[in-house]
């Protein structure tokens, strides 16, 4: 069993964020080959906690590499008034050919980074073929950790981002957040809007990522060619969801859980809503060209696939790199007997 720490996932995914992308782009386009399995989601809840929650996300990928694992995410968003992270995680890969638990790796950077590099795929993807203006700024309404790693993974994406608005309801995180932006990448601009409908309407590119459990905001604030990034799939009301041209990870997936969309789904009876699925536009199965008319919302449920392609990145790169820690009779002799077994 290898043991990758939180500082050996962070040293790999640090000087390859083209390699992430890499690694989400293959999760999407072999999902939309079917060559992955990715069971629902199961959330584990607490009796009389409408806040915490715990979720496991089992997943096969298969194709060149292929890699089995579960990650067991923890959300308690109570935990930032004590200066720690909402999100805590472990990712558990298996091997494909005999089944045995291979390796054990701190799970939180690849789930945010994951996260950050699909939104940054699809606004890159759903904003190919628009003007210069629309990829030249962005706005961030949740001041948390996934945005702040949208906003690294975006930049990646659109070279041409110059302008970040901010808005959180708690402003101390916003103006904690613009410093970091200042610290991190001076050359873009920051500025903390209004309100949220002041951010909503800042710029054509919007990722939404807070921790609100329903529905409180429209997307009528937002300029006509707006692509929204809807994240955290429980803030935008059906009636917005239902008015806008949606793109979704995975249509079975997403329409659950009481997200926006599984409430629109509710109130018509169906999920004719759904305009497209992002592997089928990376693979060109479906087109969505730029509609400077269109509200355009991007709601990913986020696949365990896309947890599992990283995770065998990160695995595959500290191997090579001789991190972490071993932990050589974890199994007992007899699971653990057969040779080759380098966690495929
Ligand atoms: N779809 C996916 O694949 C995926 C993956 C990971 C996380 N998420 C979601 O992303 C969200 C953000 O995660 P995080 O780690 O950044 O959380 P975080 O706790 O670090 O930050 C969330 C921020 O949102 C702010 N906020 C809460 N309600 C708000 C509101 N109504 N308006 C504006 N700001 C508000 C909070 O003050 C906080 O600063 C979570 O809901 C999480 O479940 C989605």
């Amino acid at each position: 069993m290898l043991i990758l720490r939180h500082s050996d996932v962070t040293t790999v995914l640090d000087s390859s964020d083209e390699a992430v992308c890499q690694a989400i782009r293959t999760a999407y386009v072999a999902h939309c080959r079917r060559e992955t399995s990715v069971p629902h989601s199961v959330f584990l809840r607490f009796p009389n906690d409408t806040s915490n929650r715990i979720i496991a996300l089992p997943a096969y990928v298969g194709g060149d590499r292929p890699v089995a694992s579960l990650k067991w995410i923890a959300s308690f968003p109570g935990n930032i008034q004590h200066d720690q992270e909402r999100a805590s995680a472990a990712i558990l890969l298996n091997s494909v050919v005999d089944g045995t638990p291979v390796a054990l790796l701190e799970g939180s950077v690849i789930s945010a980074r994951r996260t950050a590099a699909s939104a940054a795929i699809a606004a890159a993807v759903l904003t190919a073929d628009a003007p210069d203006y629309v990829r030249a700024g962005v706005s961030l309404i949740g001041c948390g950790v996934i945005n702040h790693e949208v906003l690294r993974f975006l930049r990646g994406q659109l070279p041409r981002l110059r302008r970040v608005t901010l808005f959180d309801l708690d402003a101390d995180r916003a103006r904690a957040f613009a410093g970091r932006v200042a610290d991190q990448w001076p050359d873009l601009e920051v500025d903390i809007g209004g309100g949220i409908d002041a951010a909503l309407a800042a710029h054509r590119i919007v990722s939404i990522a807070t921790t609100a459990a329903t529905p409180h905001t429209s997307t009528e604030p937002c300029q006509p060619g707006t692509v929204l990034l809807h994240l955290s799939l429980r803030d935008l009301t059906p009636e917005s969801i239902l008015a806008a041209t949606n793109v979704v990870d995975d249509a079975d997936h997403v329409c659950r859980a009481g997200t926006s969309l599984d409430l629109a789904q509710q109130a018509v009876g169906h999920r004719g809503f759904i305009t497209a699925e992002i592997g089928d536009l990376l693979t060109e199965r479906a087109s969505l060209p730029y509609d400077p008319t269109a509200t355009v919302v991007f709601s990913p449920f986020g696949l365990g696939a896309l947890d599992a392609t990283l995770a065998a990145h990160v695995y595959d790169t500290a191997t090579e790199l001789d991190f972490g820690v071993r932990v050589a009779d974890f199994l007992s002799d007899r699971s653990s007997r057969r040779e080759g077994n380098v966690g495929r």
